[in-house]
């Protein structure tokens, strides 16, 4: 990331100059390191002309305390330091990142009085203080701004703040900000991708992203259409019959594990703008379809950060990258298309168009990889925020045990998943009386439908599917992102890996 804060570790000692920020527990705790950086006592009496009682990710600002010739001496809270959870750590460097506003140095003292903070909180610290730095601003030029004097238009970049962390055993915490440093380039990559608009981003646009994995030392193929149409995509090909901007597929291998392991797999959605097709969306809203990719954007935010930080294990990426656009050339409602698998779909409604992409998809990792799991992320259907809202993923599984492996990740990491229901009475609303499946289940139980269309692509293979619509983009705000894009699912995954499928 070119535009994310310079993070670096030492040994503590009290700073001379720029921000200074420090950690308060419950009831103002200070730990001596933070206390020398205050030799006038201004922060006790701010404490309590403010309220400030230490709770969680609070904070208080003092400007240019005299005393000690700092630009700011901020104090963010910890609440009590032994219920202190790894997100908390992740929150704390989120709002350090806010409170220090746009100063250009800052050492940051974390210590904290009767607990041993470790490099793992460091580290997790330091992740959330990179993710809250992001920002998509690249169409952003000064020209708009009315600032014409050149001194003025100088607007301070992330890139440009440096930030010194200051922990007991600084070695550890670097060696630990190796691996959340990855994980941190593979969300913003994420986030980055599904910023983009369409005119930008388009198929080919998007697979040239996942060939650039190449630099990492991950093995990337990219499908053309002739391809996929000698493999008889039918269904994903149907989906981008409508669009100028042909089809691709983008298949990823990161091989970090032993050679004889299978491979786990992750499927992604790329539709890279979704009108609907000939079954066309309403207007309004329809400029969020520019991240109907967000699946295939974790996908590659995902590969990136395995491959960043060498996981030991076999992993496979595959994205179906098309747009779905109306076109005297598009697909029609009551269209048949034959699937790779060979089973044939009635196209009832163009706009259910990511099953027919993810269908081809996840034949293709099935035949071609053999892999230990498969699990697919798609913005996939509007009816999964009606169920849960925006702050849980749908997870359907036809595996109780990775399911629950899913299930911890979505706690530790906070980006949380609720386990939705499969079954024959479900499966059976998308029979069609004119071919096997119909691409919608009626009226009630939208993402269930659509997950049981889903299943009929992936065999024996234990499966999982997240349903991200609500959890992608329009994320709410939080302490760790304030951007449009979440990339959702990239450190869920990452943490699945690590805890579950590492040599
Ligand atoms: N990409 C949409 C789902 C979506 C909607 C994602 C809103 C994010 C925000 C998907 O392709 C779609 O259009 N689904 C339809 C399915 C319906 C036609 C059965 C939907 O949810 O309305
Ligand atoms: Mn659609
Ligand atoms: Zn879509």
């Amino acid at each position: 990331m070119s535009n994310s804060p310079a993070i670096s570790f030492a040994k503590p000692s009290t700073p001379k100059k720029g921000s200074v920020v420090i950690l308060a527990a419950v009831g103002g705790a200070l730990s001596a390191s933070a206390m020398a950086c205050d030799p006038a006592n201004v922060l006790k009496r701010a404490f309590q002309v403010s309220d400030f009682t230490g709770k969680l990710a609070a904070k208080i600002d003092i400007l240019t305390p005299e005393a000690t010739g700092y630009d700011h001496l901020i104090a963010i809270g910890t609440g009590a330091p032994d219920k202190l959870s790894e997100q908390d750590w992740l929150k704390m460097g989120g709002s350090t990142w806010a409170a220090l506003g746009k100063a250009a140095s800052a050492t940051v003292i974390l210590e904290l009085e009767g607990y041993e903070v470790t490099a793992a909180d460091v580290a997790g610290f330091a992740l959330g203080l990179l993710l809250r730095a992001y920002v998509f601003d690249r169409y952003k030029t000064e020209k708009a701004s009315g600032k014409t004097k050149p001194e003025k238009s100088k607007a301070k970049k992330p890139g440009d703040m440096r930030i010194v962390l200051q922990c007991a055993n600084p070695a550890a915490a670097r060696r630990a900000f190796a691996d959340a440093r990855s994980i941190a380039d593979g969300v913003c990559l994420a986030r980055d991708l599904v910023n983009e608009p369409a005119n930008i981003l388009g198929p080919l646009e998007f697979a040239a992203r996942a060939k650039q994995l190449e630099t990492l030392g991950v093995k990337v193929e990219i499908l053309t259409e002739k391809d996929m149409t000698k493999l008889k995509m039918g269904a994903l090909l149907g989906v981008g019959r409508g669009s100028s901007r042909p089809p691709r597929m983008a298949v990823m291998q990161w091989n970090g594990g032993k050679t004889k392991d299978k491979p786990l797999a992750f499927i992604g959605k790329g539709v890279v703008f979704d009108t609907g097709g000939i079954s066309m969306k309403p207007a309004g809203g329809m400029e969020d379809m520019k991240g109907d990719m967000g699946g295939a954007a974790a996908v590659l935010g995902l590969m990136h950060a395995l491959a960043a930080r060498k996981a030991k294990s076999n992993v496979v990426g595959i994205i179906g990258l098309a747009e779905n656009m109306p076109d005297g050339d598009a697909q029609r409602p009551g269209d048949i298309v034959t699937s790779m698998s060979g089973q044939t779909i009635e196209v009832l409604n163009t706009d259910a168009e990511g099953r027919l992409v993810l269908a081809d998809a996840l034949t293709y990792c099935g035949k071609r990889f053999n892999p230990r799991f498969m699990i697919n992320l798609a913005t996939l259907t509007g009816a999964i925020m009606v169920a849960l809202g925006k702050h849980h993923a749908g997870l359907f599984c036809n595996d109780d045990t990775l399911a629950g492996q899913i299930f911890d990740s979505g706690t530790v990491t906070a980006e949380k998943v609720w386990r939705m229901p499969l079954g024959s009475e479900y499966d059976k609303m998308i029979d069609s009386k004119n071919a096997d499946m119909k691409n919608i289940g009626g009226r009630w139980g939208g993402s269930i439908t659509a997950a049981q269309f889903l299943k009929r692509y992936v065999g024996e293979t234990p499966w999982a599917h997240l349903d991200i619509a609500g959890t992608a983009m329009g994320s709410p705000s939080n302490e760790i992102n304030r951007s449009w894009a979440s990339g959702y699912g990239v450190r869920l995954l990452d943490r699945l890996v690590r805890d579950h499928y590492e040599a």
